[in-house]
C-alpha cells in the first residue's frame, strides 16, 4: 500500500483509564495505519487493548483518556476534534460494528427505524425516501424479505439476522472506515461465515477500509491485508498478513499461530496454547511483558524492554532476538552459542 496517503495514521497512542486502584495505561504507544480501501486486522489475546485502540479512534472511550499521541484521520486528529466534530465523523466518515448487537440494537424500536434514524442523522433525507434506503440496505446485507424484516423488532431476529442489520446500519452513510470489534464472537461458526464473507463483499463494493479486530488468526487469514498484533497494551508485530502467517517473527505471535482453531479444537480450549495468561495492568511485567510466558525467553529479556524493531520494509517486530547491535549479539541468544534463537527466527537473512 506504499503510495497512498493512509486514510487512519495512529501514532504512539497512550490510553489510561482511572481505576480504584490508580491509573492503568490500557493502550501503551500503539502505532499502525489503515489506507483506503485495505483491511488491518488487530490481534491479541483478551484484555491487549484491541477494543480499547477502537474505542479511542471512535472518540467512544467513556471514563479513559488520550494521554498522548495521535489518531490522524484524513487531515484531522481524533484525539483533539471536539465533541460535536467526532459526532459528524462517527457514522459518517467511520462506523462501527460491535461485538454483540443485541445490546447495540434498541429493543423499542423497529429495524428499519434504526436504520432510517441512522440515515436522517448524517443526511438530510425525507423519511420515506430513508425508509427505501433501510429496505435495500437489508437486501443488500442479505436479508430475506427485506420489506417485511424492515418492520421486525430486534427480538424477532437471529443473531446473524441482528449482525447484518448491525452492518447495515453502519453502511448507512457510506463510511470511509469500517471499524468491526470482534463482529462474529456472538455467532456460531457456520453464521460466522457467512457473515465474514458478506463484510468481504461489502467492503470490496464500496472500497471500504476496515479495521478488523479479532482474537482469531483463522479470521485475520480470511480477512486481513495486513495484522496489527498486540500484547498488553503494545504492538508486538506488524506486517502483511501473508508474511506474518506464513513467517510469524515474535514469540508472541507464534504462540497465538498455534492455537488456531481446527475443526476437532473447540474455541474454547484456544488460548491455553498460550501458557499463562495475560498481565494485569497494574502490575505489568518488566522488561519485555511477555518474557514470563515466552518460551524463547533469555536473561535480557526480564530487565530491558524490547523496542519495535523494524525487520524488514512494512515489517516490525518487539523482540530482542532481532538486535544485531554489539549489546544483543553479546547478550541475546541470537547470536548466542547454539544458535538456536537465530535459526528460529531467521534472524541474519538478509531483507
Ligand atoms: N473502562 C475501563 N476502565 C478501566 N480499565 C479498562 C476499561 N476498559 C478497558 N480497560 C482495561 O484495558 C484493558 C484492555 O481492554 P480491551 O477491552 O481493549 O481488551 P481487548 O483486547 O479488546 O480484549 P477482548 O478480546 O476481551 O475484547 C483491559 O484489560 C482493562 O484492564
Ligand atoms: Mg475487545
Amino acid at each position: 500500500m506504499t503510495g497512498t496517503v493512509p486514510l487512519l495514521e495512529v501514532t504512539n497512542l497512550r490510553v489510561r483509564f482511572p481505576t480504584r486502584q490508580g491509573p492503568v495505561e490500557a493502550v501503551s504507544d500503539v502505532s499502525f495505519d489503515v489506507h483506503p480501501g485495505e483491511t488491518v486486522a488487530v490481534v491479541g489475546e483478551s484484555g491487549s487493548g484491541k477494543s480499547v485502540t477502537a474505542l479511542a479512534v471512535m472518540g467512544l472511550l467513556d471514563s479513559g483518556r488520550v494521554e498522548g499521541g495521535s489518531i490522524r484521520y484524513r487531515d484531522e486528529d481524533l484525539a483533539s476534534v471536539g465533541t460535536k466534530r467526532m459526532r459528524e465523523i462517527r457514522g459518517e466518515e467511520i462506523a462501527m460494528v460491535f461485538q454483540n448487537p443485541m445490546t447495540a440494537l434498541d429493543p423499542l424500536y423497529t429495524v428499519g427505524n434504526q436504520i432510517v434514524e441512522a440515515i436522517r442523522l448524517h443526511r438530510e433525507t425525507g423519511r420515506k425516501e430513508a425508509q427505501q434506503r433501510a429496505v435495500d440496505l437489508l437486501r443488500e446485507v442479505g436479508l430475506p424479505d427485506p420489506e417485511r424484516r424492515a418492520r421486525s423488532y430486534p427480538h424477532e431476529l437471529s443473531g446473524g439476522q441482528q449482525q447484518r442489520v448491525m452492518i447495515a446500519i453502519a453502511l448507512a452513510c457510506n463510511p470511509s472506515l469500517l471499524i468491526a470489534d470482534e463482529p462474529t464472537t456472538a455467532l456460531d461458526v457456520t453464521v460466522e461465515a457467512q457473515i465474514l464473507r458478506l463484510m468481504r463483499t461489502l467492503q470490496r463494493d464500496h472500497g471500504t477500509a476496515m479495521l478488523f479486530i479479532t482474537h482469531d488468526m483463522g479470521v485475520v487469514a480470511e480477512m486481513a491485508d495486513r495484522v496489527v498484533v498486540m500484547y498488553a497494551g503494545k504492538v508486538v508485530e506488524q506486517g502483511r498478513v501473508e508474511d506474518v502467517l506464513n513467517d510469524p517473527q515474535n514469540p508472541y505471535t507464534r504462540a497465538l499461530l498455534a492455537s488456531i482453531p481446527s475443526p476437532t479444537i473447540s474455541r474454547d480450549a484456544l488460548m491455553p496454547a498460550i501458557r499463562g495468561a495475560v498481565p494485569s495492568l497494574l502490575e505489568t511485567p518488566s522488561g519485555c511483558r511477555f518474557h514470563p510466558r515466552c518460551p524463547e525467553a533469555f536473561d535480557r529479556c526480564p530487565t530491558e524492554e524490547p523496542p519495535l524493531f523494524d525487520i524488514a520494509a512494512g515489517r516490525d517486530s518487539r523482540c530482542w532476538l532481532h538486535d544485531r547491535t554489539p549489546a544483543g549479539a553479546v547478550r541475546g541468544r541470537a547470536a548466542g552459542p547454539s544458535g538456536e534463537g537465530a535459526s528460529a527466527l531467521g534472524v541474519g537473512r538478509a531483507g
